[in-house]
């Protein structure tokens, strides 16, 4: 019962983290898009950077942005927040609800580290926080007058704080911490500074004074940064279904080449119209395929006739190491149903997915959290036995 209400709950809060995340990013990539192709050619109306017309949705607009402001404030002015604050919220209940709730299974690999779950799950909150400060303080350094050797410290950074999480939480609560504390720096920059510099222009702008333009140097600053963050931000919630990153030996290292792939992607999309870098696309492509090629598992050599293994010779390591969870009723607690939909019980369940299978148990990653204490003699069982139905 309480199982199948918090699955409910994590599909309700996921669902809703999912859309506003769309609609926030969405909104910050339309108007970057506007930025970037405004007609700044003159003649344009006194007091207007430039302009643009659109057609969308059966209509036809045409925006304007000033060059300093409108001399009179508008009755109804957009603010473009919510999106980001409850962005947000609703990740950070999300990542209580799926790993803080269950942090056991889902954030302790006594593998990696044998931590209890309390200290795991400050652990987590406190890389959160950490994040937020060491990246604050290096924009407020004097590298923010260097932007690209801020931003590649602040890749350092986040290559560290990737590294040391590995070190120490279950691979995939590792991955997802490093996307809350990129998703925890984007929505603080946004609450903290980029919001901050406009209720300054709107200020200044009611009394009839120039703004004070540091507000606004930082806040386009931050503003950039949140926009390169989103490509990796994107990639880590979704690396959770591919566990040829997070399950990679090196798995920090994957983290950041894909994270670097996605900036680069992003730059290209950035600057193309005002230079044509068309080089930047291709390199990151030819990045990605050299991912694919350096996590490509070693080829495995044929298997003598001995080493043989049936799947009736696995099955009892498999109930008795996987089917707490992956059988049509689960015993261990937390667990409604059979995670992923694997259910070993059901006949031919567990050939039909050796593929993926093997996958997690060589990886280390099934079973979850180790909990059910599977042992490596039964992992090189469980290869034997892919490896003689798939040689
Ligand atoms: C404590 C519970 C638990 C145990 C024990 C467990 N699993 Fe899982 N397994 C899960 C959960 C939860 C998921 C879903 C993960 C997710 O959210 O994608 C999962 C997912 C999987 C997947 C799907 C992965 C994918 O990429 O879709 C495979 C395969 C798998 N488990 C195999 C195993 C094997 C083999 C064992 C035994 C050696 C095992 N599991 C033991 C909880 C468990």
């Amino acid at each position: 019962m309480e199982a199948h209400i918090v699955e409910w709950l994590n599909l309700l809060v996921r669902w809703i983290h999912f859309i506003i995340g769309v609609a926030w990013i969405g909104a910050s990539f339309y108007f970057n898009w506007l930025e970037n192709h405004l007609n700044r050619k003159p003649p344009q109306d006194e007091g207007i950077a430039g302009n643009l017309w659109a057609v969308h949705g059966g209509g036809f607009y045409h925006l304007k942005k000033f060059t300093n402001g409108p001399d009179k404030l508008p009755e109804v002015l957009h603010w473009f927040k919510w999106e980001a604050y409850m962005t947000w919220v609703s990740g950070m209940t999300l990542l209580a609800i799926v790993y803080y709730y269950n942090a056991k299974a889902m954030m302790i690999d006594p593998s990696v580290y044998d931590l209890s779950p309390t200290a795991a799950i400050l652990i987590g909150i406190g890389s959160g926080v950490v994040s937020w400060f060491v990246y604050d303080l290096l924009c407020k350094s004097p590298l923010r007058k260097k932007p690209l050797i801020l931003g590649i410290f602040i890749f350092i950074y986040i290559s560290i704080l990737a590294y040391v999480l590995t070190q120490f939480l279950s691979p995939r609560a590792a991955y997802i911490h490093v996307g809350a504390a990129i998703g925890t720096m984007m929505a603080a920059n946004v609450f903290f500074v980029i919001i901050p510099a406009q209720k300054e222009m709107v200020k200044a702008l009611t009394e009839n004074r120039i703004p004070d333009a540091s507000y606004g140097e930082n806040g386009l600053l931050r503003s950039r940064h949140n926009n390169y963050l989103t490509l990796p931000v994107l990639f880590i919630m979704i690396s959770n279904h591919f566990p040829s990153t997070y399950g990679n030996q090196y798995n920090w290292l994957v983290l950041i080449a894909v994270a670097l792939v996605g900036v680069l992607a992003r730059h290209y999309f950035n600057i193309r119209h005002i230079s044509k870098a068309v080089w930047m696309l291709p390199t990151a492509l030819f990045g990605f395929i050299m991912i694919v090629l350096a996590t490509m598992p070693a080829k495995q050599g044929e298997l003598a006739t001995s080493d043989k293994i049936t799947t009736a010779e696995i099955m009892p390591i498999i109930e008795q190491r996987c089917m707490s969870c992956h059988s049509t009723k689960p015993t261990q607690a937390g667990f409604a149903r059979a995670p992923a939909g694997l259910a070993y019980d059901i006949a031919g369940s567990l050939e039909n997915n050796a593929d993926k299978v093997n996958t997690q148990v060589m990886q280390k990653i099934m079973p979850l959290g180790n909990l059910t204490q599977m042992t490596a003699e039964e992992r090189e069982k469980v290869n034997r036995w892919y490896r003689t139905l798939k040689p």
